[in-house]
């Protein structure tokens, strides 16, 4: 009978879907809670790499039920893409088991038109997003002209409400745009189709996940995205449009605080980040080719859903400290030791310096953080190739000190530390 969540400590691409899949072994239910297709969330299992975008990555571990929740914005076709792809490999994506909130919103293709117009009209000033509609999607929730999914279960009333969305969208488009705006019949046609095909999969999420945890089942909530791309917390303007984070689980799951249980920060051992915004301890040249990878790995660092390379940069512990703050982390798990391998020493970012000044706490939280230079500590590197360690005290005695000393930084334990992508490069300190 527990509420369990996984939130990215991030700017996201922590390897939230890595750890949502250890964890969903023990669990009854697995839900996404905010986002859509922007994320990209790899698992790998023996030999198959799996993609998530919108589905939980709890659906790899048979006998969940995978819920997409309310605070969720849906493209019905990239859903219907990802059911169809996890059939082919086997996996049961029935309606029982996969299950759709119906109070979650619609991405359609006018969403995602306008989502480049505004990246287009932004110029310079643009935030990279992923192109899926996402920003416009969740405008449209926060304005009240949004389409819900539930609207997919009455055909007559759905095609009216397309119709009208499609021929604003049109006129804002192509008048304050000046873009292009998609079909309006053939795009209709396809959405009914998608209704179709969809319908059976709509339910009550909240309602669901409220029994289930009333029955004394365990539910694990999957965060997409990173905390310092929050709406409210993140690096604003350079953020989503949704609530990636603690409070944003509770909204898009509709459930209250009483069940909550772990609440696991999901942070790599450095950092890294997709797209425009700030970022402190941003590396670049040699040192920062060697984070990333030359992208020969499915680990390096190269976006799941846009392929864009990923700035890198040392880990830092100012902001991970305030994403325990905004998110009241249990715990930590820590991803992609491995990577640090090899360096002769480690950089951590404990403070930032300002005007002569030194603050290990953001006065005015990261929407600017122009202001601030980081002020490193260096830790001892290690030589030894840590992939095939198991436990704890396999680890190099560097190794065992960089994760102390983030321990005793943030005054959270890391149960979870990851040395690699597969199932078991993962040592668990229970
Ligand atoms: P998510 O969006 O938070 O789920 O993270 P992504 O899946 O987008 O990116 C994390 C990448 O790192 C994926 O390719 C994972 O397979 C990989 N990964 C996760 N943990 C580890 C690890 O400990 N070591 C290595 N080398 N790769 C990892
Ligand atoms: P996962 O779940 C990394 C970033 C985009 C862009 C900003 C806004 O895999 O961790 P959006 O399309 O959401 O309007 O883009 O947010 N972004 C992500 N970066 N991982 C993600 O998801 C992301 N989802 C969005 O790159 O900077
Ligand atoms: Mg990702």
């Amino acid at each position: 009978m527990a509420l369990d969540l996984i939130i990215g400590a991030q700017w996201g691409d922590e390897g939230k879907g890595r750890i949502t899949d250890l964890l969903a072994e023990q669990a009854n239910i697995v839900a996404r809670f905010s986002g859509g297709d922007n994320a990209g969330h790899s698992v790998t299992v023996g030999d198959q790499l799996f993609k998530l975008h919108l589905i939980p990555s709890g659906v790899i571990q048979p006998g969940t039920t995978c819920c997409l929740g309310s605070g969720m914005v849906i493209n019905p076709g990239k859903l219907i893409e990802e059911l169809d792809q996890l059939a082919g490999f086997g996996i049961d994506v029935s309606p029982q088991r996969i299950q759709l909130s119906s109070s979650a919103h619609l991405i359609t293709p006018a969403h995602i038109f306008l989502d480049g117009a505004r990246e287009t009209q932004r110029g310079e000033d643009q935030i990279g997003t992923t192109k899926r509609g996402i920003g416009p999607a969740y405008t449209d929730k926060t304005a009240r002209s949004g389409i819900r999914v539930e609207a997919m279960l009455d055909p007559i009333s759905f095609e009216e409400k397309m119709r009208r969305h499609l021929t604003e969208a049109k006129d804002l488009l192509e008048r304050v745009y000046a873009s292009e705006a998609p079909p309006i019949d053939e795009t209709i046609e396809l959405y009914l189709e998608y209704a179709e095909r969809l319908r059976p999969h709509i339910s009550d999420v909240g309602a669901l996940i409220a029994r289930a945890l009333s029955a004394g089942q365990s539910v694990l909530a999957e965060g997409a995205q990173g905390t310092l791309l929050d709406l409210d917390y993140g690096t604003y303007p350079y953020v989503t449009s949704s609530h990636p984070t603690t409070p944003g689980a509770l909204l898009g799951l509709g459930v209250g605080p009483g069940y909550l249980q772990r609440i696991v920060g999901v942070t790599k051992a450095f950092q890294t980040r997709v797209g425009e915004g700030p970022f402190p301890t941003e590396l670049d040249g040699h040192l920062a080719d060697q984070l990333r990878g030359s992208g020969e790995n499915p680990w390096d660092e190269f976006g799941t859903t846009t392929g864009r390379p990923r700035r890198v940069g040392w880990l830092d512990g100012v902001l991970l400290r305030y994403a325990q703050r905004v998110n009241g982390f249990t715990e930590l798990a820590i991803t992609k030791l491995d990577i640090l391998s090899g360096l002769e020493s480690i950089q951590f970012c404990k403070a930032y310096s300002a005007r002569s000044q030194t603050f290990d706490n953001l006065p005015f939280g990261p929407a600017d953080l122009s202001p601030y230079e980081p002020v490193f500590e260096e830790l001892p590197g290690w030589k030894t190739d840590i992939t095939a360690v198991k436990r704890w005290s396999q680890l190099p005695a560097e190794a065992q000190g960089y994760i102390e000393h983030i321990e005793a930084y943030c005054g959270l334990p890391a149960r979870l530390i990851s040395v690699g992508p597969e199932r078991d490069q993962i040592i668990r300190r229970d």
